[in-house]
């Protein structure tokens, strides 16, 4: 299948600036982004602040809230109601220390294609007193809408929903949820890592009180930066008990008498930032808004369908839903050993990743089709690792 001709060929554009590609075929940007030119000189920036000043704390404050910025330009909402963490994990555990479980409301009521840092963070709320409840998976992997729904009543604290599962690619329709979570007065928590930077989420539109990922898959980043978006209007009420000195609303008040924590989403952050990585997070997201999340997903779409096929065509069995509504850029492959498959497809210069049995596919914008045929290719040598 071709590439749909009114679709931009955003890797004829933009893939010069991938230096990986003069390597391997790269295809698992839902583990790691490609390093674009510019967030590999951004590292340079950084360290030319400690050479040219020593400490360059205005430089970096000023790199911490450009990355705010820029974070909540994705989800097209201000930059007041985005947090910056060190990491997805943090931000929940974060948020997970403002909820009081002590009263009537004490469920949490979340899926099975959820990360396992997400189930962790909230089991270990059961020593507060909260209450976990997974809803079980359909057959096919996709979320049970209705059991899910149905699940929540007038005891759910906050519902906590993967938006792209890690595993299989699934993608779940949020709006249903986050509507009937609020006719209980239940808090949403969405899971965005494996969605945001593929495919378009404006959260003027998609009312959830909380969002979560971090930059180093499709934002091109690299590991040290999350986020937290948390809606002023839902969640003002809601104060860490996780917190530290960048948390606080004077930072420089130096007070170790009082908890004075900013009104602001800020009030989720810690400690000193990591700045090192804010530099490339700022590359890896300017460049991304210059490329366009729209173009992206319109760009992808025939490269997933394309894989699909081929995939298929050898006799693979894709576990990643076939409907455009229900997958983001992942599409994962049953294999009948993964981490040797996974080293198999390598050896063909050809770089995926596993998870739970799967390889997981996951094209970006700097892919183009003789990638796709390279990857089907690799697959089509190692057809004896397919599962069915
Ligand atoms: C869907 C999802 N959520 C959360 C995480 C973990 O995020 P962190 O390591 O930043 O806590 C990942 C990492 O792969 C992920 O895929």
């Amino acid at each position: 299948m071709a590439v749909n001709t009114e679709v931009k060929d955003l890797a004829k554009l933009y893939r010069d600036q991938f230096t990986v590609f003069n390597n391997v075929t790269y295809m698992n940007s839902c583990s790691q982004g490609a390093l674009a030119d510019s967030v590999r000189a951004s590292f340079d920036t950084y360290l030319k602040t400690m050479e040219l000043n020593g400490s360059a704390w205005g430089d970096w404050a000023g790199h911490q809230e450009k990355v705010r910025g820029l974070i909540a330009q994705f989800f097209n909402v201000p930059a007041s109601e985005m947090a910056v963490t060190t990491s997805t994990s943090a931000a929940v555990a974060s948020l997970a220390s403002a909820l009081d479980f002590s009263g009537k409301r004490k469920k949490i009521i979340t899926t099975e294609n959820e990360f396992p840092t997400i189930g962790q963070i909230w089991h270990a709320q059961e020593s507060r007193g909260a209450k976990v409840i997974h809803v079980p998976s359909k057959n096919d992997l996709t979320v049970d809408m209705s059991a899910l729904i149905n699940a929540i009543d007038d005891e759910t604290l906050i519902v906590s929903v993967t938006m792209v599962c890690f595993r299989n690619g699934t993608m779940t329709e949020l709006e249903p949820i986050i509507e009937a979570a609020h006719k209980k007065g239940a808090l949403v928590l969405v899971d965005a890592y494996q969605g945001v930077g593929a495919v378009p989420i404006d959260l003027s539109t998609l009312k959830t009180d909380f969002l979560v990922g971090g930059v180093l898959k499709y934002m091109l980043g690299v590991p040290g930066i999350g986020f937290m978006f948390a809606r002023e209007s839902t969640t003002k009420h809601l104060i860490p008990t996780t917190t530290g000195w960048f948390a606080a609303r004077d930072i420089f008040a130096m007070d170790i008498h009082s908890y004075d924590p900013a009104k602001d989403a800020r009030r989720f952050e810690s400690g000193t930032p990591p700045i090192p990585s804010l530099y490339p997070a700022a590359a890896g997201m300017e460049l991304l808004l210059e490329v366009g999340i729209h173009n992206i997903y319109n760009y992808v779409t025939p490269l997933h369908e394309e894989l699909r096929e081929g995939i298929e065509s050898i006799g693979g069995k894709v576990v990643t839903p076939a409907s455009r509504a229900n997958h983001a850029a992942m599409l994962a492959v049953a294999s009948t050993d993964e981490h040797a498959h996974v080293a198999a497809l390598e050896s063909e210069k050809v770089v995926t990743s596993s998870r739970d049995g799967n390889i997981r596919i996951s094209p970006h914008f700097y892919n183009n089709r003789e990638d796709v045929e390279k990857v089907i290719a690799a697959f089509a040598k190692h057809k004896s690792f397919l599962r069915n």
